[in-house]
């Protein structure tokens, strides 16, 4: 989901030629999510209609204090409400004149009147020819707005309206909206920070059709995923083969199928990663060899024995890595004294916490959508999340790593 969903959005449009390109940007936000209020300069309207920036957004267009349809009943555009309503701002098309007024605080329009009144971030894209956008007074007002924390969307080169060529293009719609998502990732508490997760089973061939195996499904590390890349991290995802439907939507995925795999995997990114969270149920064992074709069912004998060695421990090999700098997280799964044994894992595979599932109970574990864990810390903390959906429990188990662990940028 992008970032500017449900996010309120007052785009204001000044008169430049590239005002027509203010309806992609319109639709742009719409189709990421945002509520969009649109604020039009007269001189706006001779490149692009009010109706048709209103038919897009599905909000009357303002742009003036007092509408002339209006008159009659006196209602009053408020320019505070709307400098109040928004959770972002962006002029564009900002023409030279409206940057001029932008930084000398002149407000004799409704848009610099908003503007003037906006407690939001406010960002420009400005659009001119490129003597204009050249000219002394037009730089110097740029960087008085920079200077006073106003975002601007840098102008392209390319051919401009006049015929000639140079930087004045107003940025692409795309990437105007790709700018404000980008300034929200910014914002938000784990941005920046890399998070690695590996997640699902691992397969372990016997011979090239048959494998040794289990039912995880790895939603709980897709969950832990989804709500660590909502938190604003880089997530890298090492995924055992699943044929669970899982959210992977701006996540990094490497798809693996055996313990081997996945430790090189894990081992790859571990040294950049600030948390990494071990969910997978990784085969403790696999054939001491691999059969190079099919074995075959004999005529002789009803048994057929297969010689099993241990896999690598991809925790414990984390968690002994002399350039370790993250936090490591391991789960556990157990059927009888979980504590013990949890705690027991926390020391052994030299972890900072130990999040642990009992299976037996209804819900909890391995292939379904929900869980109820209990999680054990390296400084001798314990916390109980009850019954509750994977995603849910994603999220709070994302929240205690970030209030436990020096992890959140906040
Ligand atoms: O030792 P046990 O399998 O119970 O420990 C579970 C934890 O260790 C989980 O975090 C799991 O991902 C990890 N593990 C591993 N490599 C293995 C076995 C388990 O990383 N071979």
């Amino acid at each position: 989901m992008s970032l500017l969903h449900n996010r309120k959005v007052l785009l204001g449009v000044s008169g430049s030629i590239a005002a027509y390109k203010s309806a992609h940007l319109v639709r742009e936000l719409i189709k990421r999510g945002a509520e969009v209020q649109v604020v039009i300069t007269d001189a706006a309207k001779d490149f692009v209609t009010p109706l048709t920036l209103s038919t897009l957004s599905t909000r009357p267009v303002y742009s003036a204090f007092i509408e002339n349809d209006q008159k009659a009943y006196g209602v009053w555009n408020n320019h505070v409400e709307m400098g109040l309503w928004a959770d972002l701002m962006v002029i564009a098309p900002a023409s030279s004149n409206t940057l001029s007024k932008m930084a000398t605080g002149a407000c004799d329009n409704l848009l610099t009147a908003v503007y003037l009144s906006a407690k939001c971030p406010v960002f420009v894209a400005p659009a001119m020819d490129l003597d204009m956008y050249a000219n002394g007074a037009t730089t110097d007002n740029l960087k008085l707005l920079e200077e006073r924390g106003i975002g601007v969307i840098d102008s392209d080169f390319g051919e401009l309206a006049s015929g000639l060529v140079g930087k004045g293009r107003m940025a692409e719609p795309e990437a105007i909206a790709d700018h404000l998502e980008g300034y929200l990732k910014a914002s938000l508490p784990l941005s920046g920070k890399k998070v690695l997760i590996n997640a699902g089973p691992t397969h372990e061939h016997i011979d090239p059709v048959r494998f040794l195996g289990n039912n995880s499904s790895g939603k709980m590390g897709a969950a832990l995923a989804a709500a660590a890349r909502d938190l604003g991290a880089d997530v890298h995802l090492i995924l055992g083969p699943t044929q669970a439907a899982l959210d992977l939507q701006g996540i990094q995925v490497k798809r693996v199928t055996s313990a081997d795999e996945m430790l090189e995997a894990m081992l790859f990114d571990f040294t950049q990663s600030d948390l990494t969270i071990c969910t997978a149920a990784v085969s403790d064992y696999r054939p001491a060899t691999r059969a190079e074709h099919k074995i075959k069912k004999s005529d002789e004998g009803e048994t057929l024995t297969i010689s099993l060695e241990k896999t690598p421990d991809i925790l414990q090999t984390l968690g002994t890595q002399p350039e370790r700098k993250g936090y490591l997280i391991g789960f556990a799964l157990e059927t009888r004294d979980g504590e013990v044994y949890a705690k027991a894992k926390l020391a052994r595979k030299n972890a900072d916490a130990i999040v642990l599932n009992t299976l037996g109970k209804k819900g909890v574990g391995f292939e379904g959508d929900t869980n109820e864990v209990m999680v054990f810390t390296a400084e001798g903390k314990t916390f109980s999340f009850p019954l509750t959906s994977k995603i849910t429990l994603g999220k709070s188990l994302l929240e205690l790593f970030m209030n436990e662990f020096d992890l959140s940028n906040a």
